[in-house]
Protein backbone atom coordinates (compact mmCIF):
# COMPACT_ATOMS: atom_id res chain seq x y z
CA UNK A 1 0.00 0.00 0.00
CA UNK A 2 3.03 2.57 0.89
CA UNK A 3 4.63 1.69 -2.28
CA UNK A 4 1.50 2.54 -4.20
CA UNK A 5 1.13 6.46 -2.96
CA UNK A 6 4.03 6.89 -3.35
CA UNK A 7 4.25 5.72 -6.88
CA UNK A 8 0.90 8.06 -6.98
CA UNK A 9 2.56 11.15 -5.54
CA UNK A 10 5.83 10.57 -8.11
CA UNK A 11 3.68 10.62 -11.07
CA UNK A 12 1.24 13.74 -9.69
CA UNK A 13 5.02 15.31 -9.08
CA UNK A 14 5.83 14.89 -12.75
CA UNK A 15 2.67 15.55 -14.39
CA UNK A 16 2.90 19.06 -12.45
CA UNK A 17 6.60 19.06 -13.53
CA UNK A 18 5.21 19.02 -17.17
CA UNK A 19 2.73 21.48 -16.88
CA UNK A 20 4.82 24.23 -15.66
CA UNK A 21 7.01 23.25 -18.63
CA UNK A 22 4.20 23.87 -20.62
CA UNK A 23 3.47 27.28 -19.33
CA UNK A 24 6.98 28.31 -19.78
CA UNK A 25 7.35 27.17 -23.23
CA UNK A 26 4.09 29.29 -24.17
CA UNK A 27 5.35 32.20 -22.32
CA UNK A 28 8.86 31.71 -23.98
CA UNK A 29 6.71 31.55 -27.66
CA UNK A 30 4.81 34.70 -26.88
CA UNK A 31 7.58 36.28 -25.84
CA UNK A 32 6.85 36.19 -21.97
CA UNK A 33 4.29 38.78 -22.48
CA UNK A 34 1.14 38.41 -21.09
CA UNK A 35 -0.77 41.89 -22.08
CA UNK A 36 -4.54 42.43 -20.30
CA UNK A 37 -6.80 41.97 -23.20
CA UNK A 38 -8.03 45.36 -24.60
CA UNK A 39 -11.65 46.74 -23.54
CA UNK A 40 -14.25 45.09 -25.65
CA UNK A 41 -16.33 47.53 -28.05
CA UNK A 42 -19.56 45.96 -26.46
CA UNK A 43 -18.00 47.93 -23.49
CA UNK A 44 -17.01 51.38 -24.43
CA UNK A 45 -18.16 54.19 -23.03
CA UNK A 46 -19.20 57.24 -25.23
CA UNK A 47 -15.75 59.06 -25.25
CA UNK A 48 -13.91 55.81 -26.06
CA UNK A 49 -16.60 55.36 -28.89
CA UNK A 50 -15.70 58.88 -30.13
CA UNK A 51 -12.07 58.36 -29.45
CA UNK A 52 -12.02 55.05 -31.75
CA UNK A 53 -13.24 57.06 -34.34
CA UNK A 54 -10.58 59.16 -34.17
CA UNK A 55 -8.08 56.65 -33.60
CA UNK A 56 -9.72 55.30 -37.25
CA UNK A 57 -9.02 58.35 -39.47
CA UNK A 58 -5.98 59.49 -37.74
CA UNK A 59 -4.07 56.83 -36.16
CA UNK A 60 -4.96 53.05 -37.56
CA UNK A 61 -3.02 53.36 -40.85
CA UNK A 62 0.09 52.97 -38.78
CA UNK A 63 -0.96 51.52 -35.61
CA UNK A 64 -2.84 47.91 -34.96
CA UNK A 65 -4.82 49.17 -31.81
CA UNK A 66 -5.10 45.47 -30.34
CA UNK A 67 -2.00 43.74 -30.59
CA UNK A 68 1.58 44.77 -30.12
CA UNK A 69 2.49 43.60 -33.61
CA UNK A 70 4.12 46.32 -35.84
CA UNK A 71 2.54 47.93 -38.91
CA UNK A 72 4.54 51.42 -39.20
CA UNK A 73 4.44 52.20 -35.45
CA UNK A 74 4.52 49.82 -33.06
CA UNK A 75 1.10 47.69 -31.97
CA UNK A 76 -0.67 49.93 -29.14
CA UNK A 77 -2.18 47.30 -27.28
CA UNK A 78 -2.28 47.71 -23.78
CA UNK A 79 -0.40 50.82 -24.38
CA UNK A 80 -1.26 53.16 -21.26
CA UNK A 81 -0.99 49.73 -19.01
CA UNK A 82 2.48 48.88 -19.80
CA UNK A 83 5.82 50.49 -17.86
CA UNK A 84 7.49 51.37 -20.66
CA UNK A 85 6.51 53.01 -24.25
CA UNK A 86 8.60 51.44 -27.20
CA UNK A 87 11.16 54.70 -27.13
CA UNK A 88 11.52 54.06 -23.25
CA UNK A 89 9.10 56.94 -22.59
CA UNK A 90 6.36 56.12 -19.85
CA UNK A 91 3.22 56.22 -21.36
CA UNK A 92 1.53 59.24 -19.45
CA UNK A 93 -1.02 61.15 -21.09
CA UNK A 94 1.36 63.93 -21.08
CA UNK A 95 3.77 62.27 -22.67
CA UNK A 96 0.99 60.64 -25.30
CA UNK A 97 -0.21 64.48 -26.31
CA UNK A 98 2.78 65.65 -26.97
CA UNK A 99 4.03 62.55 -28.81
CA UNK A 100 -0.01 62.99 -30.65
CA UNK A 101 0.16 66.64 -31.46
CA UNK A 102 3.83 67.38 -32.49
CA UNK A 103 4.70 63.67 -33.51
CA UNK A 104 8.56 62.15 -32.93
CA UNK A 105 10.40 61.09 -35.45
CA UNK A 106 9.12 58.77 -38.19
CA UNK A 107 5.73 59.49 -36.59
CA UNK A 108 3.98 62.90 -38.06
CA UNK A 109 2.13 65.22 -35.96
CA UNK A 110 -2.04 64.86 -35.57
CA UNK A 111 -3.26 67.90 -35.42
CA UNK A 112 -6.91 67.44 -33.08
CA UNK A 113 -8.75 69.92 -30.97
CA UNK A 114 -8.97 69.45 -27.24
CA UNK A 115 -12.05 67.23 -27.25
CA UNK A 116 -10.83 64.83 -29.90
CA UNK A 117 -7.14 64.45 -27.74
CA UNK A 118 -9.51 63.98 -24.57
CA UNK A 119 -11.68 60.92 -26.60
CA UNK A 120 -8.49 59.57 -28.21
CA UNK A 121 -6.95 59.32 -24.78
CA UNK A 122 -9.80 57.78 -23.25
CA UNK A 123 -9.72 55.22 -26.54
CA UNK A 124 -5.81 54.72 -25.89
CA UNK A 125 -6.89 53.76 -22.19
CA UNK A 126 -9.17 51.06 -23.19
CA UNK A 127 -6.84 49.29 -25.26
C1 LIG B 1 2.29 57.86 -40.68
C2 LIG B 1 2.30 56.83 -39.64
C3 LIG B 1 1.85 57.18 -38.24
C4 LIG B 1 0.68 57.79 -37.83
C5 LIG B 1 -0.44 58.37 -38.68
C6 LIG B 1 0.69 57.71 -36.39
N1 LIG B 1 1.83 57.11 -35.94
FE1 LIG B 1 2.30 56.69 -34.02
N2 LIG B 1 4.12 56.04 -34.60
C7 LIG B 1 4.55 55.92 -35.92
C8 LIG B 1 5.92 55.50 -35.93
C9 LIG B 1 6.77 55.24 -37.17
C10 LIG B 1 6.30 55.36 -34.58
C11 LIG B 1 7.68 55.00 -34.03
C12 LIG B 1 8.37 56.32 -33.77
C13 LIG B 1 9.67 56.10 -33.09
O1 LIG B 1 10.60 55.66 -33.76
O2 LIG B 1 9.74 56.36 -31.88
C14 LIG B 1 5.14 55.68 -33.78
C15 LIG B 1 5.11 55.61 -32.40
C16 LIG B 1 3.96 55.73 -31.64
C17 LIG B 1 3.84 55.42 -30.24
C18 LIG B 1 4.97 54.92 -29.33
C19 LIG B 1 5.76 56.13 -28.88
C20 LIG B 1 6.95 55.76 -28.01
O3 LIG B 1 7.34 56.65 -27.24
O4 LIG B 1 7.47 54.66 -28.12
C21 LIG B 1 2.55 55.68 -29.89
C22 LIG B 1 1.95 55.54 -28.49
C23 LIG B 1 1.88 56.18 -31.06
N3 LIG B 1 2.76 56.19 -32.10
C24 LIG B 1 0.57 56.57 -31.08
C25 LIG B 1 -0.05 57.13 -32.19
C26 LIG B 1 -1.40 57.68 -32.17
C27 LIG B 1 -2.31 57.70 -30.96
C28 LIG B 1 -1.63 58.14 -33.43
C29 LIG B 1 -2.86 58.87 -33.94
C30 LIG B 1 -3.11 60.18 -33.36
C31 LIG B 1 -0.45 57.88 -34.24
N4 LIG B 1 0.47 57.26 -33.44
C32 LIG B 1 -0.33 58.18 -35.59
C33 LIG B 1 3.81 56.18 -37.04
C34 LIG B 1 2.57 56.78 -37.05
Amino acid sequence: MYHEDQMRTRSLASLFALSTCAASLSMALTGCRSLPPSKPEAMWTMEEARGAQVYHDKCAKCHYPTTTRGLKGPGLQAITKIRAMPSGAPPTDERLTNLILRGRLMMPPTPINDDELRDLLAYLHSL
